[in-house]
């Protein structure tokens, strides 16, 4: 029993650095293809008493989710049409089996070990491992286990080695651990071996998706008051791909220190979004654009400049407003030259044309032309608004 749960550590793993937002060199063009390729393995068991746990299972190529684990029918979900790589149905099967006995393993034999490891319910398990290629074609593996949140162990080279600061519970884990050979000759093969092969099989085969370059939308907008007299700038951009991008407040050549960089959040479609915010006073906008640069615009960095988003907008209500007054400017007009029209010919009922000639033709022609004028102009004025509004809204 011991050497199932041992058997598994295998899968578990690591972390791989998660990509610092760190901004590229301004200029540097693709700095995607500076991170070495990785495929992360993670297990996230939860233990909430002796008789319930749980166990999520998921893979990643870099940042996107490749694989999850179905727990209730004990299989792997290919969440891409490429998330076989280049592994045939037996290979894959083989693997899933692997999976299915190691997982109900660790979920079942881990509360045996909850006195002697003094293991305090409820407890959480988190397993990160898989492997990268670094650029010289080597692949290297990684192993990392936390317990309830904390670094707890990792795999170096051949053995398992307690995480510093994780105390006695670890070092004692460890040393049983290390007595099996077999589970670290297994971690070795799985990780060292299996796990590149996989990778690059990935590679190819999802090379399409993976080496799609898609343009960032940037808008701009204000956030809460950071305070009496300043504004919170803040610049959107959203649906890039892939996922390093710069970003930066600028006036004239000048990068502003105190832009604030919020965290790269994931789009439903795969893209990215991020949001970039600047604290300043409010007299001090002037000059102040959102400059972004990204591998998709092959150079054409985008810039939105805060002014004269503003002046724009202030075109906008102006025309509206202009335009508003202009139509009841015109409209009452019209009604006193109408109201002088019906008041002259009193008799004549508007919607009838009277026929036969008299005085009062003349009269009620006018009348009509007052009535024709009147809706000419309201239809012309109504349609511009309804244009400018369209235009802009
Ligand atoms: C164990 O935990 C589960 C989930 O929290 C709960 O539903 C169940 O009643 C618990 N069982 C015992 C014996 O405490």
């Amino acid at each position: 029993v011991l050497l199932l749960f041992l058997l598994w550590p295998l899968c578990l793993l690591s972390t791989c650095p998660s990509p610092p937002l760190a901004t590229p060199a301004l200029g540097s063009r693709h700095p995607a293809a500076e991170e070495p390729p990785t495929f992360r393995m993670v297990q996230i068991s939860s233990f909430a008493n002796h008789s319930w746990a749980r166990t999520l299972g998921s893979a990643w190529l870099g940042d996107l989710e490749t694989h999850s684990w179905d727990w209730l029918v004990g299989t792997i979900r290919f969440l891409r049409p490429w998330s076989r790589g280049t592994f045939s149905k037996e290979e894959m099967k083989h693997i899933q089996a692997l999976f299915q006995f190691y997982l109900h393993a660790f979920t079942r034999e881990i509360p045996a070990y909850v006195s002697q490891f003094q293991l305090e319910y409820p407890f959480e398990v988190q397993i990160s491992a898989g492997c990268k290629i670094n650029a010289g074609k080597t692949s290297e593996l990684f192993l990392n286990g936390a317990y309830q949140g904390s670094d707890f162990l990792s795999f170096q080279g051949t053995s398992w080695v307690p995480s510093p600061g994780a105390g006695s519970r670890a070092q004692n884990v460890c040393k049983l651990l290390n007595r099996y050979r077999d589970i670290k000759e297994i971690v070795q093969t799985l990780l060292g071996y299996t796990c590149p092969r996989f990778l690059t099989g990935l590679l190819t085969a999802g090379r399409s998706e993976l080496e799609r370059q898609v343009k960032p939308e940037v808008w701009l907008s204000s956030g809460p008051s950071p305070g009496p007299g300043r504004l919170l700038l803040v610049c959107h951009v959203s649906g890039f791909y892939p996922k390093p991008v710069w970003v930066m407040w600028m006036r004239g050549e000048q990068k502003q220190p105190g832009t604030r960089q919020g965290d790269l959040l994931p789009n439903a479609d795969g893209t990215w979004y991020l949001r970039v915010t600047l604290d300043v006073a409010a007299g001090e906008v002037a000059g102040l654009y959102c400059l972004v640069k990204h591998s998709s615009l092959g150079g054409h960095d985008i810039i939105i400049h805060w002014g004269r988003y503003s002046i724009l907008l202030i075109l906008i209500c102006l025309t509206v407003v202009v335009t508003l007054v202009m139509l009841v400017v015109v409209n009452s007009w019209f009604e006193k030259q109408c109201s002088i029209w019906n008041h002259v010919s009193p008799y004549v009922p508007s919607t009838v044309f009277p026929v036969g000639a008299n005085t009062q033709d003349i009269r009620s022609s006018g009348h009509q032309l007052c009535l024709a004028k009147e809706s000419w102009i309201k239809k012309k004025f109504m349609e511009k608004w309804k244009t400018n509004l369209k235009q802009f809204w």
